[in-house]
């Protein structure tokens, strides 16, 4: 029967690496996907997991054995601390139960399959105009439908807050609401705490089910606490939500396919039924999760001093991104590129949403030989003090042309 399988298009993003990978021209530049590097352009491991490999590896008592279903619970535990916060009331009500996940996918995938087995029937999935590719095609896959809200304004290249509120308003009640914790991907544009406010406004008169997905704290700010300020503010103001957590890119964990799905809900009791529940799932798909990249994590958020190392290591990756939007900026304006580049510096976390249109994206790859997603969105860990001018000079000439 397999005459009858069409030839599927390869994914956008990893297409662009292979794409990347095959260029042999010296000043080919890689600002598609969102993986760190350094000056270099190098993949970076951060010295606090080089650390935490050392200490695993010296560790006689480690073994291969089996995981529980849903992950050590030293591991969820913490993750679900470094999101929500150590005195987060809903920890101190015994409302919070976490499952290990494969990354962030693996934390949005479950989550979906638990929504499309025990959410209202029929109920869709809100999603940002436009979000990371994947969100559409992970609630599609479980046979949730999705529509969206728009986010990005293309005209202040900021949000459109009025345009969102209006959609989850005018969406049906009890409406699945993904929202990005912090460093929106692709367009690095947050709602401020006030916004965020007005969103909890609606989301709460609508009785949307928010869903987050963390896969950037600590990248947007830098600082751990203030990128988890959205969600514990829902939580405060008491919504029952989900977290999608992932450990890709703040720890550079990439491979290893660290993550968590913490679960907030209204009574101890509801915790656990659904705990229970997101284990007959977990059990079916993939039976326990990996081990190494949790033991890592585990150990450097259990540990004081490695935690603080980690800190530290966060600040290196996001002070370097912070500095290149202001290389980029600077470096556009002295060439006084057409058109305004603000945004560049006023966005945050990984991405910057270029508003450079597909036909300038083509031209950049195919005479410049610079990827990046074909909806303008660049990754600001692929420019470094080397490639930065290129890069600049190479839009100006087809921003220009
Ligand atoms: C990205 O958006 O580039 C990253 O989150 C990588 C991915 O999995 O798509």
């Amino acid at each position: 029967f397999f005459q009858q399988i069409p030839q599927a298009a390869p994914d956008a993003i990893f297409h662009l690496t292979a794409q990347y990978q095959a260029d042999t021209d010296p000043r080919k530049v890689n600002v598609g996907v969102g993986a760190y590097r350094d000056d270099n352009l190098k993949p970076y491991i951060l010295p606090v997991v080089k650390k935490a490999d050392s200490i695993l590896f010296h560790n006689e008592s480690l073994d291969h054995e089996y995981q529980p279903i849903a992950g050590q619970k030293t591991y969820t535990k913490a993750s679900s601390k470094l999101i929500l916060g150590e005195d987060s009331p809903a920890f101190q009500q015994n409302r919070v139960v976490a499952i290990q996940t494969i990354s962030g996918t693996g934390a949005n995938h479950t989550a979906a399959a638990f929504l499309a087995k025990f959410h209202k029937k029929g109920a869709i999935c809100l999603l940002s105009k436009p979000t990371w590719a994947n969100h559409k095609a992970i609630f599609n896959n479980v046979g949730i439908q999705v529509a969206e809200y728009p986010y990005w304004n293309p005209s202040t290249r900021g949000l459109d807050l009025e345009g969102m509120l209006a959609a989850l308003e005018d969406a049906p009640e009890e409406s699945i609401v993904l929202l990005h914790a912090c460093a929106h991907n692709p367009t690095g544009v947050d709602p401020t705490r006030e916004q965020w406010q007005r969103i909890a406004d609606v989301v709460q008169k609508k009785k949307h089910f928010p869903f987050f997905d963390c896969a950037y704290q600590g990248f947007a700010s830098g600082n751990l606490d203030q990128d988890a300020w959205a969600v514990r503010y829902f939580v405060e103001r008491g919504f029952e939500l989900f977290v999608c957590q992932s450990f890709a890119k703040n720890f550079g964990l990439y491979g290893e396919r660290a993550g968590n799905l913490t679960v907030v809900t209204r009574t101890p009791e509801q915790a656990q039924h659904v705990l229970s529940q997101l284990e007959i799932l977990q059990r079916s798909e993939i039976s326990n999760p990996p081990a190494y990249g949790s033991r890592i994590v585990d150990l450097v958020l259990n540990d004081k001093q490695l935690y603080a190392e980690w800190n530290d290591n966060l600040g290196t990756m996001s002070g370097r991104i912070i500095e290149m939007r202001k290389r980029l900026f600077e470096k556009l304006q002295q060439l006084q590129t057409p058109g305004t580049w603000n945004h560049i510096v006023d966005q945050i976390g990984m991405f910057s949403f270029t508003g450079l249109s597909p036909a300038q994206v083509k031209v950049l790859k195919e005479q410049y030989h610079i990827y990046m997603t074909d909806n303008g969105r660049i990754s600001m860990a692929g420019l470094s003090s080397k490639n930065v001018d290129y890069f600049a000079e190479s839009i100006d000439k087809v921003v220009r042309s």
